[in-house]
């Protein structure tokens, strides 16, 4: 038997400016996990059983779109077997799905890992090709992915990240003073692949409007990296805010988002955006220390949230 598990993750800046090759920052969330397990089936097939989702089901059974199935075809495919012998992969989240965590990116990292490392191919299993698998999986949740979310969810590390031909920009960076941040859910839920086609249809009949929002967001994530890097937290909070009213011209905020960064700031966090496709989903928000996080939770579950996380960003 062979259990992996994936984190979810963040957007710190860029989310869909990424799509259009603008740098972006991401970071997992390590305490919120996607686990995979997986063993021999005594019975013939590849079994998939998802008790958070109710699912149970055969792989040949399965839908060609699929998103359990489409990953086990990539393992499949990439490690050049002909048939995956009979297993049984048990797969459970902690991530809130459309929740602009990267439930779906998790997932499919914990299941490839968990699956190489079953059929003894754990050496094969490098971050690069977990993210680059996990990569034609996100196709399904949201047709154009940047790779941003595959990227942070299988190196569980933050990163700068580039979407660039013929391979993708992806740098760590050191992290001077950790990052004290507060993870608040709307508990809409929303569908990336329908908010990044809608910047889409924005971008392309307004392309003139859509290249400046973002430039601007490219801009806020590179300097933003100096910023993290030289530990200027109030700066990096700036920045946040500056980076959620570009996103809210690219009408991808809501007012349950609005509410809880409103309620952020008001408080004295430092910064507050929304993180991931938007629309719903998660926001986050920096905080600078103990007092003022336990404030700002406070304000923020006043204001609707329906439940708080906190998660501290470090090199
Ligand atoms: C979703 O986490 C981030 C988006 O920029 C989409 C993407 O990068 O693929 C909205």
């Amino acid at each position: 038997m062979t259990t992996a598990s994936a984190p979810g993750k963040i957007i710190l800046f860029g989310e869909h400016a990424v799509v259009y090759g603008r740098p972006a920052i991401a970071a997992p969330v390590s305490q919120v996990r996607a686990t995979a397990v997986a063993q021999p089936n005594p019975d013939s097939g590849v079994r998939i059983i998802a008790p958070d989702l109710s699912a149970d089901f055969l792989l040949a059974d399965a839908a060609e779109d699929d998103a359990l199935a489409v990953t086990l075809r990539q393992i499949e495919t990439a490690a050049k077997l002909s048939q995956l012998p009979d297993l049984i992969i048990t797969v459970s989240s902690q991530i809130p799905i459309a929740s602009g965590l990267g439930s779906g990116a998790a997932i499919a990292a914990a299941v490839i890992r968990a699956v190489a490392g079953q059929l003894g191919l754990a050496h094969l299993a490098t971050d690069e090709w977990v993210s680059n698998l996990t990569y034609e999986v996100e196709k399904i949740h949201h047709g154009t992915p940047s790779g941003i979310d595959n990227t942070v969810v299988a190196y569980e590390k933050p990163v700068y990240f580039v979407r660039r031909q013929p391979t993708n920009l992806i740098e760590t960076f050191a992290v001077k003073r950790p990052l004290r941040l507060l993870v608040a859910d709307t508990g809409i839920r929303s569908s990336t692949k329908i908010a990044v086609g809608d910047v889409r249809r924005h971008w392309l009949a307004n392309p003139d409007q859509f290249e400046v929002l973002f430039d601007g967001c490219g801009r806020i994530a590179a300097t933003a990296r100096t910023a993290i890097e030289m530990g200027d937290i109030a700066h990096i909070g700036r920045l946040m805010t500056a980076n959620q009213r570009l996103l809210e011209e690219m009408t991808v905020s809501s007012p349950e988002l609005e509410r809880l960064v409103m309620a952020a700031l008001q408080t004295g966090a430092l910064g507050a955006k929304l993180s991931g496709a938007g629309r719903g989903g998660n926001m986050i928000t920096l905080v600078e220390d103990e007092g003022m996080e336990t404030a700002v939770r406070a304000a923020l579950l006043a204001a609707g949230a329906k439940t708080v996380l906190t998660t501290t960003i470090k090199t």
